[in-house]
């Protein structure tokens, strides 16, 4: 079993999340690549069985290129395959739901028939600029553990 999580970043608190689920998933003995998301070429899924992803979320949505990412990702390809959305987004925002970067993407994937694993997670920022809002890289490490439960119980 193998996975990638794949992030977009302004100022770096996406892609901390982001490397803490890839290392909480290696560490849990699930090994998985990190990429941002415009070093991605293409994904395919001889290579990989599952996908994280991941986006800071802008105007209570995902930013445009996570969007060009997911509409590259073909659905006779990734139907059913196991997905995980994240994103960061300010402290206040937490409570509206349906601003959420996260959210929005996993909307994407699960109409592309993928398989929401996990509900999705999202962090704080304290400002548009960081830094992540205390505690957040530790309950990111639970949840990639977690994760890491959930795939080898379901086998991906
Ligand atoms: C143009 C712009 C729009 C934003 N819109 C939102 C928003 O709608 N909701 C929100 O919670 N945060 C918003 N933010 C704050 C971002 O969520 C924050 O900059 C991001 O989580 C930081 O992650 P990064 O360091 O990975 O870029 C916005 C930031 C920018 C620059």
């Amino acid at each position: 079993m193998k996975g990638v999580v794949v992030y977009d970043t302004s100022y770096g608190n996406t892609e901390m999340i982001a490397r803490t689920i890839a290392e909480t998933l290696s560490e849990s003995g699930v090994e998985a690549d990190l990429f941002h998301v415009k070093a991605v070429k293409r994904l395919n899924t001889d290579n990989y069985n599952f996908i994280v992803i991941g986006s800071p979320t802008r105007m209570g949505t995902m930013s445009l290129t996570v969007r060009r990412f997911l509409g590259k990702l073909k659905r006779e390809e990734w139907v059913n395959k196991p997905i995980v959305a994240f994103d960061t987004e300010l402290p206040d925002n937490l409570e509206h739901k349906e601003w959420s970067a996260a959210e929005k993407i996993a909307d994407k994937l699960v109409e592309k028939k993928m398989n929401q694993l996990m509900p999705t997670l999202k962090t704080a920022v304290m400002g548009s600029k960081g830094p992540l809002k205390e505690g957040e890289i530790d309950r990111t490490r639970k949840y990639a553990e977690q994760l890491a439960f959930k795939l080898k119980v379901e086998k991906v």
